[in-house]
């Protein structure tokens, strides 16, 4: 099953409560939240309380990426405001074994985070630990970037590594991804779908139902 994730950064800010119930409402399974630091990346985004409010809108997996120096101080932090998934960066992290284990101690899924120049190599002792692994297709720190066409070679790379060791790991992509390219993203190995600009600009309700159409359209060919 292909997932999508709408990144609540696109998102109406002075609406987020009302906008995260209707992409629930139109179906997407994951709510990406997206947790800045002002040090790993340039800017700063929003943190526990945040997440800790829109607990209370919806159901759906909250899918919790960390774009932060050392994100481990944060893990028990972040489930007690409801994250289910969290992501760290491979460059954010000095012990990244520890850091995994920290984060599946405290029974939530876990994730690591590849910049677009950080090769998939880079994560071949810790790809059995994880449950998901995220290839950023832009420079991680801003929502409505463009999508870095290589990036599609890494998600490949990373696949056919999952299929040789027999991994079911889910491969996630975020950043530039809209309807005009995310068939390109699930045929290259993608099947978590991280869509800010793409999603809440416009109709959120009809452009979910645009990429869940065209993820239908995948499953009907298996
Ligand atoms: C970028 C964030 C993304 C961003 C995606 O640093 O990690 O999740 O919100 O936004 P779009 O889909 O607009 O590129
Ligand atoms: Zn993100």
């Amino acid at each position: 099953m292909i997932i999508l994730a709408p990144s609540i950064l696109g998102a109406d800010f002075k609406r987020l409560g009302e906008q995260v119930q209707e992409v629930d409402r139109a179906g997407a399974p994951y709510i990406h939240l997206d947790i800045m630091d002002g040090t790993f990346v340039p800017s700063i985004s929003f943190g526990m309380p945040l997440i800790e409010s829109l607990r209370s809108c919806t159901n759906k997996t909250f899918d919790v990426h960390m774009m932060v120096e050392e994100p481990g101080r944060y893990v028990d932090d972040m489930k007690k405001a409801g994250a289910d998934l969290i992501c760290v960066h491979q460059e954010a992290c000095t012990h990244l074994d520890r850091t995994i284990n920290q984060i599946k101690e405290a029974g939530l899924m876990t994730g690591v985070a590849l910049n677009p120049a950080t090769p998939v190599s880079t994560l071949s002792c810790i790809l059995e630990q994880v449950d998901m692994v995220l290839i950023m297709s832009v420079n991680p720190g801003f929502g409505g970037q463009k999508f870095i066409p290589y990036t599609l070679g890494k998600i490949r790379e990373l696949r056919n590594l999952c299929n040789e060791k027999g991994l079911a790991t889910r491969i996630q992509v975020d950043g530039g991804i809209s309807p005009a390219n995310v068939r390109d993203v699930i045929e290259a190995g993608a099947d978590v779908i991280v869509a800010g600009s793409a999603v809440f600009k416009g109709n959120p309700t009809e452009n979910v139902k645009t990429f869940l159409d065209i993820f239908e359209e995948y499953a009907a060919d298996q």
